[in-house]
């Protein structure tokens, strides 16, 4: 539905405004009407660079979910005060990792005498504790460009990995990527006792994966692949690494959302693609392509729009600048100053990747 034109029309007077005091950041699962406000958009990776981009901006309005808001919290200055248009846009995934469940992980690595030689590598996908306790423990954050790149540094700091939370992204990048083995890996169950591992399984794994998992990439099946291939001969299906492996393994290509942007402009006209990621932006890049002749559907209709990157609509957005006019900041986003100096610890080890 065409956005309400009044609403459009506050945003614009709100961010007219503000001017340069105000920095909108867009995921690129946002709606359309929020897209159109945004001052950047990208993946994880490029908001968690971008979001310092502009340290004269007194605010920052973060178009995403919670994580990503405290990510741009503890990567920009004190000064800057960062906002979440609507605070129930958390994330399924990020939830599926506690402080305490990984608390207690790392002491069952500790007792089975393997922690000394574990690396924690947490996903962006999770919380600001996460992502301090992986600074705490030597570790590095990395998103799914860079994924690949995080593990093996990881590698060279020490011989296991501890992959926090999404164990697709974690296996994924370790067998499809860097040719490991589905054996070589072992997952961590948080809700049974010791992970419902035995210290020998622990000791023989090279990738301990936290059993955790996006509830919208989770549902692409290796079914979605093999009908669409049947429906649409000589379909290109594109995921995101999110998704189960053996999706990702019956996918001609795999990469974040950054990347298939990429991989649909480089697209030759009359190319046909199959897309497995977050329903917005699927449409999004099916209007824009529309008249070049490329042919984009979605993976599997069944599957439904990430319902909390959603809930930032207009209307939050339009609150959320309109209260800064009035000099009011609602729902600041602000990470404690100790989990900041740990997370962003794990955070620069990850902007320093090679
Ligand atoms: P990317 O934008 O880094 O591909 O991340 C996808 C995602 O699920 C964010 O929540
Ligand atoms: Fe979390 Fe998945 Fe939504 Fe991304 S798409 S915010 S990983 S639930």
């Amino acid at each position: 539905a065409p956005s309400d034109p009044d609403l459009v029309a506050r945003a614009r007077a709100a961010k007219e405004k503000l001017g340069d005091k105000v920095f909108v950041l867009g995921h690129h699962y946002q709606r359309d009407e929020v897209i159109e406000f945004a001052d950047v958009t990208g993946d994880s990776f490029k908001l968690a660079r971008d979001a310092a981009a502009r340290p004269d901006a007194e605010y920052i309005v973060f178009c995403g979910v919670h994580f990503m808001a405290e990510s741009a919290d503890i990567l920009t200055g004190d000064a800057q005060q960062v906002v979440l248009p609507d605070l129930a846009a958390g994330c399924s995934m990020a939830d599926m990792a506690t402080a305490e469940q990984v608390a207690e992980c790392w002491e069952v690595l500790t007792e089975a005498g393997v922690a000394d030689a574990t690396v924690p590598v947490s996903y962006m996908n999770s919380s600001a504790d996460i992502k301090a306790f992986t600074g705490r423990h030597g570790g590095t954050i990395c998103t799914s460009s860079n994924a690949r790149r995080a593990l093996e540094w990881a590698f060279q700091q020490g011989q296991k990995v501890l992959f926090l939370p999404d164990q697709h992204l974690g296996r994924n990048t370790a067998v499809r990527d860097m040719g490991m083995s589905l054996e070589d890996c072992v997952v961590y169950n948080p809700h049974k006792p010791n992970g419902g591992l035995t210290p020998e399984q622990l000791r023989a794994a090279t990738m301990i994966l936290w059993r955790g998992h996006c509830s919208v990439h989770g549902r692409f099946s290796l079914d979605s692949v093999n009908d669409v291939r049947e429906r649409i001969p000589g379909v290109n299906v594109l995921v995101h690494p999110e998704c189960k492996h053996e999706v990702v393994a019956a996918a001609d290509y795999v990469g974040s959302t950054e990347y298939i942007i990429k991989a649909l402009e480089a697209a030759p006209a009359g190319s046909k693609w199959a897309i497995g990621t977050e329903l917005n932006l699927v449409r999004r890049l099916a209007n824009r392509f529309a008249d070049q002749d490329k042919e984009i559907v979605f993976l599997d209709k069944t599957v439904c729009f990430c319902s909390t990157m959603n809930r930032i609509d207009l209307p939050h957005l339009v609150w959320a600048l309109e209260s800064l006019v009035a000099g009011k900041v609602i729902n600041r986003i602000q990470v404690d100053k100790e989990t900041e100096h740990f997370a962003k610890l794990a955070l620069e080890r990850m902007l320093a990747l090679p």
